[in-house]
């Protein structure tokens, strides 16, 4: 397992994350107990360290899971713990989620309680909640980290102007920065790359990916059918719930489903190894976060990162999965910026913001060749 420094801190993060939103069976598609213990202790078998939950995951049980299991195996000091508020615990009271101060400090006890522990490694904003200043967030986020409950702090699902606007007061008022992303990135979702890839480069935070199986699509479990959809798991149980996490089944994603499933034959990997590995190489991506609910899930994508995708194969998952470019974005595109000097060569020549220079072993990447 390789470690990387997650963003501009000191922190040492593997790049394959445990993800456990399946810890527990409370949603009726995680793995119970005793499987969510294989799982753990197959993650620190093999060496990973950075493990992330949420107080919202299986109604507190992943994290309580999460803690019991870290205690019985005395990891505390090795591993990383992520954990995320903004979502309600309180019917009827508002300030019992969402960012706002009040809440993040009725949350943190309760993460806290639930791991066993006391203090949370990576403290994250789940989601943005439309409302709270992001001045508010950075201050509070300040305090915990000065009260020694929190060690560095992140958002996640929020919008790449926020995050901006967050990191950049962050800077000038002196308060605790933003240390990572925590982004819906895979080959079926490249809709960060548009802000979020140019972003994690200028602000040095690093993006951590959620569901890079596109929760098990990715894994070529599921096929399209005359009767509809053949296969079973989470997606094939949530595909109609309405959340748009879950919306895969689409002509489009089968079309690159086929392309990876494929590209893997040529390579002789699981479906699952190829898109972990294809998405873990993006520019600007710290850590993937891996999910599963069995343990030989677990095992295959452990394996993930073990081989190197051959350009001309990466090409191929690029092209079949290239998300349609829209305005603004039509514009820093080279067509339109080589309008911008008279035909004379300036520096480098401008390229795509999907484009960026990757500085190796870094785990991100720190500037754009438009930059130099
Ligand atoms: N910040 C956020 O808003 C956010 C949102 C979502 C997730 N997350 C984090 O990201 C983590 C990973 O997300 P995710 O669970 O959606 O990741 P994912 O990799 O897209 O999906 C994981 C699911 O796919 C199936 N699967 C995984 N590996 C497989 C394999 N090798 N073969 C066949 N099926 C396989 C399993 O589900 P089945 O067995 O049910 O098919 C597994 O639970 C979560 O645990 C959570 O920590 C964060």
């Amino acid at each position: 397992m390789d470690y990387y420094t997650l963003g501009n801190t000191g922190l040492k993060v593997s790049r394959l994350a445990l993800g456990t939103m399946t810890f527990g069976n409370d949603w009726g598609w995680g793995a119970d107990e005793a499987n969510a213990r294989q799982l753990f202790d197959a993650y620190l078998e093999a060496g990973g360290n950075f493990i992330d939950t949420a107080d919202l995951y299986t109604n507190g049980n992943s994290e309580r899971l999460l803690g019991q299991f870290v205690k019985e195996t005395g990891s505390r000091d090795r591993v990383v713990i992520t954990t995320k508020f903004t979502y309600n615990a309180e019917p009827g009271n508002p300030n019992a989620g969402g960012n706002g101060r009040k809440n993040i400090l009725r949350a943190v006890e309760g993460s806290l309680q639930r791991l066993g522990t006391d203090y949370i490694d990576v403290y994250m904003l789940h989601t943005w909640d439309r409302m709270t200043p992001a001045q508010e967030v950075m201050r509070t986020f300040d305090d915990l980290v000065r009260s020694g409950k929190v060690r560095h702090v992140a958002l996640s699902n929020a919008p790449a102007w926020y995050v901006a606007r967050a990191q950049t007061l962050a800077g000038e008022r002196h308060l605790e920065p933003i240390c990572t992303v925590q982004l819906e990135y895979s080959l079926v979702e490249r809709h960060i790359e548009f802000e979020y890839v140019s972003l994690a480069q200028h602000l040095g935070t690093g993006i951590m990916v959620w569901s890079p199986l596109a929760s098990g699509l990715l894994s070529g479990k599921y096929k399209p059918s005359q009767a509809g959809v053949e296969g079973s798991g989470r997606l094939a149980q949530l595909a109609n719930s309405g959340n748009p996490a879950f919306d895969k089944f689409t002509k489009e994603n089968w079309a690159i489903v086929a392309e990876l499933e494929t590209v893997a034959k040529e390579l002789d990997r699981s479906m699952a190894q190829v898109a972990i590995n294809w998405i873990a190489n993006r520019p600007s991506v710290a850590s993937v976060i891996i999910g599963a609910t069995k343990l030989y899930q677990l095992q295959d994508n452990l394996a993930a990162l073990e081989f190197e995708i051959p350009a001309e194969l990466q090409q191929r998952l690029d092209e079949i999965s290239r998300p349609q470019i829209h305005f603004p974005y039509t514009f820093f595109e080279p067509s339109t910026q080589g309008m911008f000097y008279g035909g004379a060569t300036v520096g480098n020549k401008p390229t795509s913001y999907s484009q960026p220079i990757v500085v190796e072993g870094s785990g991100m990447a720190i500037a754009t060749a438009s930059d130099s």
